[in-house]
């Protein structure tokens, strides 16, 4: 059976060539890079190389780049490191933010912050003006994420930073899903500091980097060394660091052009054939990566597993909150129905994904659906009525 492997957003596959690199940093070149003998200093050297790698992609400075354990520290690192430098305030947010980021701003809020959470519309947008309208003289920071892990859009940060660097407050944003897919510059956007994580781009897990501006003043979360500018003490874990930058370095636009191609394919080859499904998200401001369909009357659960026996990995709403029988908050801020949202599916490519797999997927599709709703006592109550005038609530 072939296998097809489109859950990307959740994580994917070491690129063998980062893997290379990481064995030579366990084996050969394991000296800690505060150590002053020349194994120590080849290792400083190198960790300072990955942390160039990993700003020019950006268009940062080398200095500007701390290496963390991934996109959840990092956010962690900047929103809390923010807020309690500056001890109270307002922070402004969105309600499609990954857990990281609302999470973190929840536990702020028990703590005194108060937390804007602005909504989106239908295609998955900020309104940039509900936005600046938030802004008060007790605004200390905006968080608003660059390509969401859920449906892929892109929110416009040139005009976030625009409106952030009028008001002089401090901008982070969560370039998790966007860091190598989509073009990040952290001058032209005015960001303060950006989020990263190798597993999302074919490095190790337990990885990341923060990009914090010169100048910004943050907080540390832990306590201990002086490694990482005093912000994130205990030995870097190089190996891991090491095939992040090298896998930083891969990604190509032909990758990019490609995966785009692939993931048009795949959309029209499902919207244009089932029945009653629709996209998630803007069609045209999206990641190269992501498609996320709803399906009506049937449960996103049960054409995951369907999918999963024809070899082929998806997932419904985000891996984080998959466990959870909550629709996912992302599409019921879109205002689509529990329904609706528990109907979605959502697939992630990567620089990997082959015109044959995408085929073989929707191929998949288009025979799972019909034979789950075949199948489904939503569908057969439905027969005579619309969607619409369906009692969703006990549906
Ligand atoms: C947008 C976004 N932010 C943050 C994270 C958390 O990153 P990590 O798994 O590296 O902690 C993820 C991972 O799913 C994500 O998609």
């Amino acid at each position: 059976m072939m296998e097809v492997y489109l859950d990307n957003g959740a994580t994917t596959k070491v690129d063998p060539r980062a893997v290379d690199v990481m064995i030579s940093f366990m084996l050969k070149d394991y000296g800690n890079p505060s150590s002053v003998h020349s194994l120590g200093q080849n290792a400083e050297e190198h960790l300072e190389k990955a942390r160039e790698t990993i700003a020019l992609k950006v268009n940062a400075k080398r200095d500007e780049i701390i290496f963390t354990s991934g996109g959840t520290e990092s956010d962690n690192l900047a929103i809390r490191g923010v807020a309690h430098k500056k001890g109270s305030g307002h922070i402004i947010t969105s309600k499609i933010e990954h857990p990281a980021v609302l999470n973190t701003c929840k536990r702020l809020e028990n703590e005194g912050f108060s937390v804007t959470y602005l909504g989106v519309d239908k295609e998955g947008f900020i309104d940039i003006k509900e936005l600046e309208d938030a802004i008060t003289d007790k605004t200390i920071l905006i968080s608003i994420m660059h390509v969401n892990n859920e449906i892929g859009v892109i929110q416009d940060l040139e005009s976030i930073g625009r409106i952030a660097k009028e008001k002089g407050v401090i901008f982070h944003s969560d370039t998790v899903q966007s860091f190598t897919k989509v073009p990040i510059d952290v001058e032209k956007m005015n960001l303060s500091m950006a989020s990263f994580a190798s597993h999302k781009i074919h490095g190790p897990k337990g990885v990341g980097a923060l990009y914090i501006k010169k100048g910004i003043g943050i907080d540390k979360l832990l306590y201990g060394g002086h490694q990482e500018k005093d912000l994130r003490p205990g030995t870097q874990n190089m190996p891991a660091i090491m095939g992040f930058a090298k896998a930083a370095e891969l990604m190509t636009d032909d990758d990019l052009a490609r995966m785009q191609k692939l993931r048009d394919r795949l959309a029209e080859g499902i919207l244009d054939e089932v029945k009653d499904c629709f996209l998630n998200g803007s069609k045209d401001k999206r990641s190269v990566n992501n498609v996320n369909i709803s399906f009506r009357y049937i449960e996103g659960e049960s054409i995951l597993l369907h999918l999963d026996m024809h070899g082929i990995s998806v997932s419904t709403g985000s891996a984080c909150s998959s466990q959870s029988l909550r629709p996912s908050h992302v599409l019921t801020a879109l205002g689509l129905k529990a329904e609706e949202a528990h109907g979605s599916v959502r697939f992630t490519l990567s620089r990997f994904t082959t015109e044959a797999e995408i085929d073989h997927t929707i191929e998949a599709v288009r025979s799972v659906i019909p034979d789950l709703r075949k199948m489904s006592p939503l569908k057969k109550g439905m027969e005579d009525m619309k969607w619409d005038e369906v009692d969703h609530d006990h549906a």
